[in-house]
Order: C-alpha cells, then structure tokens, then sequence
C-alpha cells in the first residue's frame, strides 16, 4: 500500500481523537496505548519514541510517577511492545530513548518480536553552567560512577527471532525459490557477483548479512518477474529496511548531541532536534510515516516534516497537545517527495527549505 493511502488509512482510524490535522502530519489526544489500537497494522515505517523514564521520578512529565515498581512499568511497556510490532510495516524501525537504569530490562521485553539491532548511548557534552549536576555534586559522595547517558534502543521486527534474519532476506529467497532459480543463477542474471565466492551477494542478501542497492533490486525484480513463475514483488521502498549512513554522519552507537538549553517554555524531556533528524534521515525513505506515541514538545513530528516525511504525532497533556498544535502549524507548506531523490538542507530556523532533484 502506498504512503500517502497509509496515512489516510491512519487518520480514519485516529479520527476520532485527531486535534490538529495538516497535511502531512497529524496530532492526535489521549492516551496513547489506547489510541494505538486504532492504527492500522503494518501502516507506519518508523516508531520514534520517548516514554516517561519512570526511573528519574520527574513529576512534570505526565507517567513518570505513575508506576509503583519497576515490574509495573516494564508491563506497560510490553504492552505497546506488542502493539508496536503489529503497527510497523515488516521493513520498518524503532528507536526508543530510555534511562540507563531501565535500558537493559527494556532491552529483553523488545527481544521477544524485536531484533536489537543497536543500545545507543547518548551523552551531553554540555558547557558548563548547562550541565546538570554533573559539575555542582559533590564527587567524593558518589557510591557508583555518575550516569551521564541516556539509552536509545534500535531494533527492526523479528522474523524469527534471528538478529541476522531481515524482512527482505525473506522475501527474496521466497520469491527466488518459487522462479525456480538457484543463488547462483540469480547471481548470474543480475551480474552481481560477491567478492569472495560466486553465489556472493544473493547469499549475503538471503542470509539478511547486507541488502541491495535500489539499482540492484530494479535487476533482482526483474529478473524475478520475467522468469514469469512470481506474479508480484514488493517495491524497494516495501522491501528494504532504510539505513543511510555514510562517513560524514555519526555511524557508531556513541552519540555525542547538546541537550536542548533552557528556554521558556521548554519540555522537560524535550530531545534535540538535531538527533532527532539524524535519526530519521537514517532511518526512513522520503514520504515514510513516523510515528511518535509520546510526543512532548512535537519535536519528533517537527522534525519528520522538516525532512519531508509524514507525522503522527500522540501526547496525553492538554499543555503539551496545545504547544505541539501551534509548533506544527509552520510546517504545513512542507512538500512531501515520493522518491529518495529529494536533497534538504537545514537551517537554523525550524522551517526545512527542500529541494527536488
Ligand atoms: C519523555 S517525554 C517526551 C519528550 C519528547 N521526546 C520531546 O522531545 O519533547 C514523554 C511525554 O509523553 C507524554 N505521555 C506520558 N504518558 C502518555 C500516554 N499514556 N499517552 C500519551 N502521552 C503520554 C508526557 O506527557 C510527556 O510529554
């Protein structure tokens, strides 16, 4: 299904509790574990989420102090685990940012659907007189080092609970059984060698080691196709799980952003804008729909728009819905792009000035 019918598909799932409705994006309010229910399955490509902490107890975040033991927390959040799973398309993602103390209990309610794919870490390499109580406390009453990160848990839906088995390794060796061609002859057809041995780069696809280029899937699709045995394929952007990387972009799984200064009206909790868009530039195709069940501020959705995707954006706090609704107004003259080819270049300003090539 297209993007543009998934998004309509979630907007008359949601409608009943929508605030704001923009064109690419939309606020929806209530309490999301409810509201999740009424998204359809497989509808959206990224989760991109940043629930109450729980473990630093902050009571001006709505749910931080809601939970009496950490094992009632972590029910909950299996709850939308599960929902989770079920909403994200088999090629999609999900980051989830949480406290160093939870991470790895979080961490094993994800791995029962999920593939872990990366813990990042994420520290503040703040000035001083912006940092916390990092320089002010007292180091000498410290019982354990200082936590100075936070968590953010990467992981695509699981297969069969094999780290190594992707969607789309799946649906190719599915596809090419069923055209009757062996790795070897589909290595031919398509010209792609591996480096090492002949079967090369379809096993490594198969084996979910590495996935095609789009130029080598256009060859795998049509080579599948005209066998005339496999009546249809997904298209890249269904078939693919998105992971743009390059050496110019933080690649590792230690992140080094600024947390947002104080300014008035800030979120508690409020992520930086920058990271936020290095993770959805990294992680989704221009179009995709990103969705945020704790929104907060609305930076998640502030971002999607500024890189020229769809938003869905859920918060419970009626100050937080009312902030998020007037943030996202700016971005209504954000055009959407169908294909990867759209280029983007970022000010200072919240507003994304977008290019087409
Ligand atoms: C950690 S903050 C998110 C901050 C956000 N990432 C940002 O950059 O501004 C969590 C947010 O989730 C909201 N929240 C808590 N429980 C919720 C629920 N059940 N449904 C929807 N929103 C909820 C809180 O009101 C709070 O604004």
């Amino acid at each position: 299904m297209s993007r543009p019918a998934d998004f309509q598909r979630i907007k008359t799932g949601l409608s009943e509790f929508i605030v704001s409705d923009f064109a690419n994006a939309i606020l929806a309010g209530g309490d999301s574990l409810v509201l999740l229910k009424s998204i359809p399955s497989h509808s959206v490509s990224l989760i991109l989420t940043d629930p109450p902490y729980h473990s630093t107890k902050k009571d001006n975040i709505f749910g931080d102090t809601l939970f009496s033991s950490d094992k009632e927390f972590l029910e909950w959040i299996s709850r939308y685990i599960e929902e989770w799973k079920r909403i994200l398309k088999p090629n999609g993602s999900i980051l989830c940012f949480c406290a160093s103390e939870m991470a790895a209990r979080i961490e094993v309610a994800f791995s029962e659907s999920f593939n872990v794919l990366s813990q990042i870490v994420w520290t503040k390499p703040n000035e001083p007189g912006f940092d916390g109580w990092k320089q002010k406390m007292k180091k000498e009453a410290l019982r354990q080092w200082y936590a100075h990160s936070e968590r953010i848990i990467f992981a695509e839906p699981a297969m069969h609970g094999n780290l190594h088995r992707s969607y789309f390794g799946n649906v190719l060796k599915t596809a090419r059984q069923q055209a009757g061609l062996t790795m070897k002859e589909l290595t031919e057809i398509t010209g792609e060698y591996g480096r090492v041995n002949h079967g090369g780069a379809v096993s490594n696809w198969e084996a979910g080691r590495n996935t095609p280029s789009r130029d080598q899937y256009a060859k795998i699709y049509d080579a599948l196709l005209n066998t005339g045995k496999v009546s249809c394929l997904p298209t890249f952007e269904d078939a693919i799980r998105p992971f743009a990387m390059d050496s110019s972009k933080e690649f590792t799984d230690v992140w080094t952003f600024p947390s947002v200064r104080p300014y008035r009206g800030k979120h508690p909790a409020e992520k930086p804008l920058v990271m936020l868009e290095h993770i959805i530039e990294a992680t989704t195709f221009p179009g995709d729909i990103v969705l945020d069940c704790f929104a907060g501020s609305g930076s998640t959705a502030a971002a999607t728009l500024r890189l020229g995707r769809r938003a869905v954006a859920v918060e419970i706090e009626p100050q937080w819905i009312a902030h998020i609704s007037s943030r996202l107004e700016i971005f209504t003259q954000v055009a959407i792009c169908p294909t990867a080819a759209m280029t983007y270049s970022l000010k200072n300003s919240e507003t994304a000035s977008l290019t087409f090539d």
